[in-house]
């Protein structure tokens, strides 16, 4: 994965009601979060935290010792001080639901949305939220990592991924859920995104079922 500086440029209130509106149509039943870009607790405390399970990763350890201090006695939440790549590929099998998974990411969330669907079977409709700010990261003077927005067995390759089409973001967004989608077989009811910092950053969340 690429990242871009570790600052946060994103704007909670956006996040906020991007994850508010989609969990009010109800299309899942509120039992398990996972926040897989837990940082300072800050989406967590105000959406997942009356979750009966809420499960929250970070390897940052000063950002880990805050949410310690912000969540550590409350009974159903579990923090983890993990990578979350290795809690995607050791940890996630142990969760027996999910409602809701949350990347919160900085850059491309991308490597972190293929392992989780290398190790969770869909069983149930599945509420996921991202932040992609790779066209920032981009402008910072990452590569563009076409691989990153390939989903399927060409990924190695990046085949189809051309200049023309890293400059259209949304479509890159989009191309990718489509074929996770195809590979993971599952359908996208609904799909919605809002961008920050002219079309830099995009806020998203779907709604995904089993096929
Ligand atoms: C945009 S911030 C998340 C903010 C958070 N959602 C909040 O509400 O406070 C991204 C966070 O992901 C963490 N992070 C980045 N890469 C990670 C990784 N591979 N595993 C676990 N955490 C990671 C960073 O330390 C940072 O705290």
């Amino acid at each position: 994965m690429f990242e871009s500086k570790t600052r946060d440029n994103s704007s909670l209130l956006v996040k906020l009601m991007l994850r508010k509106s989609l969990l009010g149509l109800k299309a899942v039943e509120q039992k398990c979060a996972l926040d897989l870009f837990a940082g300072n607790g800050e989406i967590a405390s105000r959406v997942y935290q009356d979750f009966p399970e809420l499960h929250l990763v970070e390897n940052d350890s000063a950002k880990f010792a805050r949410l310690k201090r912000k969540f550590g006695d409350e009974a159903g939440i579990k923090l983890w001080n993990l990578d979350n790549r290795e809690f995607l590929a050791r940890k996630l099998k142990t969760i027996p639901e999910l409602s809701v998974v949350d990347f919160d990411a900085y850059g491309s969330p991308n490597r972190q949305i293929q392992l989780f669907f290398e190790n969770w079977r869909l069983k149930k409709q599945l509420l996921i939220f991202a932040t992609d700010g790779f066209t920032l990261a981009r402008l910072r003077g990452r590569e563009f990592s076409p691989m990153l927005y390939c989903a399927g067995p060409d990924s190695e390759s990046g085949a189809g991924y051309d200049p023309v089409l890293s400059r259209n973001f949304e479509l890159l967004i989009r191309a990718f859920w489509e074929e996770m989608s195809k590979l993971h077989q599952f359908r996208i009811p609904l799909f919605k995104i809002l961008w920050k910092k002219r079309r830099q950053v995009a806020y998203y969340g779907l709604w995904i079922e089993p096929k």
